[in-house]
């Protein structure tokens, strides 16, 4: 898949999201910037510096994100990032850690909570002269990012039985199967698949797809289809290019877009952008902390780069957003310096500075 490809992708995020976009002046402009946990901290240096040899116009707020108890005994996020956030509507995010009864509810949670971030959308497009098994893929996960089985209502019916809740909404399927078809146009995508499994799950899931079917009847000039996620599964392995665009639950979608992560290298190079209500975005790496390389300059910086990236497009810095983009490509193409996970022995210091100097260069 040429870079042209999986550039087109990426940059019509932005365009989908107009709508939703207040409109940014020009010159500096603050994004808050949320480093994260575990690698977060490498990852996020390495993105300022390449920001910074790009000359991009964006000031960063470095904000940290930490469950805290507000009024009444409900976890919140810090107040400082809650109002950086509510000011600026912008954000890129390293990964945050959940840990396992930790007492308090997933970071990244929280966060979709607070800021409504209803819609996670992943482009994975195939990257030239990073070879995987599968060539050409171009498809976007589309994932509803609030509710389903993560709406975190789990309660111990009695000792040794527990239950998890899996909440599906009419509001929230409506909205994300609408968003689905107004991506597709505004992307010129022809096809919008819901995945489900309403065959099992009839009442909840069968509300998501009974709201996807809805959405396609206004939207026909978009093919629709539906199938079942495990259908799916086996042929996206088989021939993930019969696949454009991909709308589901919030589950599925968690495990489907890491999926899709792999066909086009990894969770090392795969971004994403959480798009929210009243303007609001969070950009952010696919990946998770990845505690066994962290403090080892060992990380991976693409996917927060590409994120980070994808945001520069949503803010309407083109020129900015592919020049960074080209550096990046252009070093992962020539293979000379490639963090490990890229098949490489370079360090993520290494590779930052190589993408810098090329962005210079350019
Ligand atoms: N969006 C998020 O904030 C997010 C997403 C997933 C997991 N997490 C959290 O991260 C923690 C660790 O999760 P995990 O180990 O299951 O998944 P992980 O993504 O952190 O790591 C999985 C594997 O991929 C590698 N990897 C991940 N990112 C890489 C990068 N940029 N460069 C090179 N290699 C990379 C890791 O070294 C590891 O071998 C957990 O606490 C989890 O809850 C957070």
């Amino acid at each position: 898949m040429a870079s042209n490809a999986w550039r087109s992708a990426v940059q019509h995020v932005a365009g989908a999201l107009r709508k939703e976009t207040r409109t940014f002046s020009r010159g500096m402009q603050t994004v808050t910037l949320i480093p994260g946990d575990g690698i977060g901290p490498e990852i996020s240096t390495a993105v300022m510096k390449i920001f910074e040899a790009a000359q991009a116009p964006i000031q960063w707020e470095e904000r940290n994100v930490t469950a805290i108890k507000g009024p009444g005994g409900k976890w919140v996020i810090p107040p400082d990032a809650k109002e950086s956030m509510d000011r600026n509507k912008m954000g890129l995010k390293g990964p945050l850690k959940t840990p396992i009864a930790a007492g308090h509810p997933s970071m990244n949670l929280l966060l979709r909570k607070t800021f409504d971030l209803y819609s996670n959308v992943r482009p994975c497009v195939s990257i030239e002269g990073y070879k995987t098994p599968y060539t050409d893929v171009n498809l976007v996960t589309i994932r509803e990012n609030t509710e389903g089985e993560y709406s975190g209502i789990e309660h111990v019916i009695v000792d040794g039985v527990v239950q998890s809740i899996k909440l599906i909404t009419e509001q929230a399927s409506q909205r994300i199967a609408e968003y689905a078809f107004e991506y597709a146009r505004n992307n010129k995508r022809t096809s919008v698949t819901a995945v489900h499994k309403a065959n099992i799950m009839r009442m909840s899931d069968g509300l998501f797809l009974r709201k996807c079917r809805e959405a396609a009847e206004r939207n026909k000039d978009i093919k629709f289809t539906e199938m079942y996620l495990d259908t799916v599964c086996l042929n996206m392995v088989q021939d993930p290019t019969q696949f454009d665009i991909l709308v589901m639950p919030n589950l599925y979608g968690d495990i489907l877009s890491d999926l899709c992560a792999g066909l086009i290298g990894g969770l090392g190079v795969t971004p994403s952008g959480n798009i929210g209500t009243n303007g609001v975005a969070i950009f952010e790496s696919v990946h998770g902390t990845a505690p066994d390389i962290a403090g080892k300059d060992m990380a991976n910086p693409t996917a927060l780069l590409l994120s980070a990236v994808m945001m520069l497009r949503h803010m309407g810095l083109h020129d900015h957003a592919k020049r960074i983009e080209t550096a990046c490509f252009d070093t992962i193409r020539d293979k000379k310096v490639l963090t490990g996970d890229l098949g490489g022995k370079s360090k993520c210091s290494e590779f930052t500075e190589a993408i810098c100097q090329r962005v210079r260069d350019l």
